[in-house]
């Protein structure tokens, strides 16, 4: 065979003309300037709201501000390692943070990876962490209750799977017990835990891992921190990517429980930023989106429709006031978007009424409707019955002279609050919340010494159980107070409380 000189320039040729590499220049850009954890970056014109960017050194960086000339990027890594002039490469990827079931029981940072000493979490997929929240048609109302164990809440202001509940309060006053006694709860009842902790102390969120894990509760929750020493833009991508893991369970039909704790420090981190980059600052110094940035967080929690897997998110976000004042900036916010508060007060949190919900101030608008039948038939007239008591309460102290109507309203009032104390880590089943109602309801405290309360009502369940275990699990079971049931726990309750007072 023989092989012309002409026909393979002629080829070569041919390939030279055709030949087009595309090189983008918009794909490639420089640093004109970095500082506290923002980078401005020149020449890429086609970059997205929310694209990582890939700086020297392996650092990761998401742009938060469009600007006619430049973008302005907030840096995921250590702000030192990136100098002017560096060049910097569009991934063409929104943030996406590692999901699934093999990151239950570890503890990870905001990027999803691991800081427990573990070893590498190896994920099979990856999540955007800001999405758009699910629509009207895919949604459904709350018919599942999600049960936190403390008998207060489940009983005045209960949660249903799918709803938004926020714990507000002063510093101090119990609102993260809240929210790891509903997490501890959830042993045995098919919900994942996601606790995400927002610009918390290292040792804190270390303790909370620790109780987590004594009380068996790390095996079915992932715990996330973003701790105060880490950067603003580390604080402020922690929820969303919390959210991400949890959608990626209630998508495959589970029911998640994800905890922010907390928005206010979220809200602080959020601002840095937006004054980093410049923007107008307006109330409080916040950016004028800071409503936007809670209400997509929160609106991604829903109940899904049984055609769309049935999955949930119940989210738990925390937040902290000042001296009680409900109506500043945040707490306004975060109130309009949720499905009701639960609001703690220092006062009651000082007197040792803990946990110290404000039974007045704390509402539930939907999770009426998911309450079990069992606690509805007991619980009906707790919160009117507290709510005359505390008025009484506050005449009261002007005169001495009491009528005997009056007197029974303030015993009964003061017993209930006795009963509704529970300590941390300390959670009921809803036999035993049924149980301590139901001897409430019927006057059966009231004539006790109020600091005994607690302990005769422990007392009288545990001996109630010994001999009629049949009829708690029943409850149990059944989720309701069946006639013949009632009958027995009335005839015991009479007994027990007539041996008592003798
Ligand atoms: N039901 C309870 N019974 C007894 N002690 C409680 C109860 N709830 C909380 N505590 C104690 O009160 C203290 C404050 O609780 P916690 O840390 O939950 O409050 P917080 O409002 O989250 O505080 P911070 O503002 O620091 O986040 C803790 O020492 C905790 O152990
Ligand atoms: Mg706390």
């Amino acid at each position: 065979m023989k092989i012309h000189a002409n026909e393979i320039s002629a080829l070569i040729k041919e390939q030279i003309k055709n030949y087009r590499h595309k090189i983008d220049s918009n794909d490639v850009g420089t640093v004109v300037s970095v500082g506290d954890g923002i980078a401005n970056v020149y020449g890429l014109e086609k970059a997205m709201l929310g694209e990582l960017l890939l700086f020297p050194n392996e650092v990761y960086g998401m742009v938060m501000n469009l600007d006619s000339d430049s973008v302005g990027v907030v840096l995921l890594g250590n702000d030192n390692l990136v100098k002017e002039g560096d060049l910097v490469n569009r991934t063409k990827m929104v943030m996406e943070v590692p999901v699934g079931e093999e990151l239950l029981g570890r503890v990870v940072n905001s990027l999803g990876q691991a800081i427990d000493g573990l070893g590498e979490i190896k994920t099979k997929s990856r999540r955007p962490i800001e999405v758009i929240a699910p629509g009207v048609i895919k949604r459904k109302s709350v018919d599942t209750p999600l049960e936190t164990g403390i008998t207060m809440i489940d009983a005045m202001t209960p949660i249903g799977r799918g709803q938004r509940e926020l714990i507000i309060g002063d510093r101090q006053t119990g609102k993260t017990a809240i929210a790891i006694d509903a997490i501890i709860n959830q042993k045995d009842k098919g919900v994942i835990c996601i606790y995400v902790a927002i610009g918390q102390k290292n040792s804190t969120v270390a303790q909370i891992v620790d109780k987590l894990k004594r009380h068996k509760a790390m095996d079915y929750t992932i715990v996330m921190s973003a701790s105060a020493s880490e950067p603003a833009p580390l604080l402020y991508v922690a929820p969303y990517a919390g959210c991400a893991m949890a959608e990626e369970f209630m998508y495959q039909g589970k029911d998640v429980l994800i905890v922010y704790d907390d928005l206010s420090k979220h809200a602080v981190a959020y601002r840095t930023l937006s004054l980093l980059l410049k923007r107008a600052p307006g109330r409080e110094a916040y950016p004028g989106d800071v409503f936007y940035l809670h209400s997509r967080l929160l609106e991604r929690a829903c109940k899904l429709a049984p055609e769309f897997g049935g999955g949930s998110i119940t989210a738990l976000p925390i937040v902290e006031t000042q001296s009680g004042d409900i109506s500043a900036y945040i707490p306004t916010n975060v109130i309009s978007i949720t499905d009701g508060q639960i609001f703690l007060q220092a006062d009651l949190f000082n007197a040792g009424q803990r946990p110290a919900i404000d039974s007045g101030l704390s509402v539930s608008r939907v999770g009426g409707d998911a309450q079990f039948k069992a606690t509805k038939q007991v619980a009906r007239a707790l919160k009117i019955e507290l709510a005359s008591y505390l008025e009484m309460k506050s005449f009261s102290q002007f005169g001495s002279d009491l009528d005997a109507s009056t007197l029974a309203i303030l015993n009964h009032g003061e017993a209930l609050m006795a009963m509704l104390k529970q300590k941390q880590y300390n959670v009921y089943q809803l036999d035993k919340q049924v149980f301590d109602l139901y001897v409430a309801k019927n006057n059966y405290l009231d004539n006790l010494d109020k600091n005994n309360v607690r302990k005769v009502l422990d007392k009288a369940y545990d001996e109630f159980k010994a001999t009629n275990s049949n009829v708690l699990n029943n409850i149990n079971k059944n989720k309701e107070i069946k006639a013949e049931d009632e009958a027995v726990l009335a005839k015991e309750m009479k007994a027990f409380f007539e041996n008592l007072n003798q």
